[in-house]
């Protein structure tokens, strides 16, 4: 790795965070951003990189995991996205299968163009159908989606109001489309309307699109959305939810939060995801608007240039939203929730704080990120597969642990889970083979989770 000091970054990997990389300055714009790799090296070889890890089986409860310097290790999987473990469903890979024999598998040109084949067509119909919302729109990620839709529908002139957690494809479109972007309080009524009241006071020629979502990626916790979609109509607005992770697996019906607030069918906008219960790369915007739609279509610009969805996503997700609606879909659902809630429950009883609404996200809030890092080290070795969360993704200094939760995970699986975090808790407080005297276990419920391992 060569002398890493010299380049003037932190490079303990237990301090630094990515968002200090992230306007790097200089003219040389290689050599610029090598003291991130430096950083990041440093805590590769350390073990405590938990990111860009790969799956050498399919991404179920168990799984084998490469992590990013090549280490391999086995254990319970909480940090795959398939809520209702579709993904490896055999009626999703017959449907993925035929697809390929009868299409092959490309769709080998943009919606705008020749990119739409009879299976995104009847997608887009199963989608309006199931929000009753007349008009869907696919795009190739949910990502795209979230970004195309402000991009297209905002211009320099309008606002947007957006809550201060909402995802990165969210704020990055609000970002491109317009210089007045406006956050508000995460989750709070009253900052939106003194935004939207400040907005219209100055202005009453614009537009205005304020986002949500629910619930929300990291935390797991829910706005209220009739209310939001109430100010909306008041002071001239309109409303855009991201359903991305609660669609189709929220709810008796699964309808998510939209359909237990009652709100199907009355939401401005709405845009999803497939890829956490759909068991596919793929999004969409749908509302009652035919006109927002083939606008969308073409000034949209992540779905206008950009090759459509293949014709076996869309197939799979077709396929995924007929599990959806089953009487087995509404098993999964019940599985799932019956499973976010035995291990919040069994978290809970460690000393352990989680975050937010039960749902398929159980976030566990550790307040020490350094410590949380040497958390995430241990837990591979105790065969447990997690997601770690850092600054800026969550407050500076603290981390957390996002948890993903299956239909399909047993509750062994679980005590697995629980029995690991203790037990990596316990060494990680008891520095077993790292010595860092400045670090503190400050929070009450590490020290409780300590004591039990
Ligand atoms: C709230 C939210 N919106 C959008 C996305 C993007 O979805 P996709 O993975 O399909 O690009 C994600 C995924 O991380 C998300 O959490």
């Amino acid at each position: 790795m060569g002398d890493l000091s010299s380049r003037g970054m932190p490079l303990d990997p237990l301090s630094g965070s990515l968002r200090e990389y992230r306007d790097p300055k200089g003219t040389d714009l290689f050599a610029r951003v090598e003291p991130f790799y430096d950083w990041q090296e440093q805590r590769r070889q350390g073990e405590y990189w938990p990111y860009s890890r790969s799956t050498e089986s399919a991404p179920q409860p168990l799984c084998a995991v490469v992590d990013d310097a090549g280490r391999a290790f086995k254990g319970v999987n909480f940090a795959s996205q398939d809520y209702l473990s579709l993904a490896s469903h055999p009626a999703i890979k017959q449907a993925a299968k035929a697809t390929v024999d009868e299409y092959g598998v490309h769709s080998a040109g943009s919606g705008a163009f020749l990119g739409n084949t009879r299976f995104s067509l009847q997608l887009q119909r199963t989608i309006s159908d199931f929000l009753q919302l007349e008009h869907t729109l696919l795009y190739p990620t949910g990502w795209a989606a979230g970004y195309g839709v402000i991009r297209g529908l905002i211009r320099a002139e309008d606002h947007v109001v957006i809550d201060a957690l909402a995802h990165n494809c969210l704020q990055d479109g609000a970002l491109a489309a317009t210089p007045n972007v406006h956050l508000h309080r995460h989750l709070s009524l009253p900052s939106v309307r003194r935004v939207l009241a400040h907005i219209r006071s100055r202005d009453t020629t614009n537009g205005i699109l304020v986002i949500t979502e629910g619930p929300f990626s990291m935390h797991s916790d829910t706005p209220d959305i009739p209310s939001l979609q109430d100010l909306c109509h008041e002071y001239g607005a309109k409303l855009l939810v991201d359903v991305a992770h609660d669609l189709g697996n929220i709810g008796e019906d699964g309808r998510g939060h939209v359909g237990r607030q009652k709100m199907t069918g009355k939401v401005d906008l709405v845009m999803g995801s497939f890829s956490k219960t759909f068991a596919s790369n793929g999004g969409f915007v749908a509302c009652n608007s035919i006109a927002v739609k083939e606008y969308l279509r073409y000034f949209g610009s992540t779905g206008t240039f950009s090759n459509a969805l293949s014709p076996v996503q869309a197939a799979v997700v077709q396929k995924a939203f007929e599990i959806v609606r089953s009487e087995e879909g509404r098993q999964l659902r019940a599985d799932l929730m019956r499973n976010s809630l035995y291990l919040r429950g069994a978290l809970t009883s460690e000393g352990l704080e989680v975050m937010g609404d039960p749902s398929a996200i159980v976030s566990v809030k550790i307040d020490d990120e350094a410590f949380a890092r040497i958390v995430s080290q241990k837990l591979n070795r105790t065969g447990v597969i997690a997601n770690l969360v850092e600054y800026p993704a969550v407050a500076r200094g603290t981390a957390l642990f996002r948890l993903q939760v299956m239909a399909k995970h047993s509750r062994e699986n679980i005590d697995r889970l629980v029995s690991g975090l203790r037990l990596a808790i316990s060494e990680a407080s008891a520095g077993s083979d790292y010595s860092a005297p400045s670090l503190s276990f400050a929070s009450p419920a590490l020290q409780a989770g300590a004591a039990g391992g």
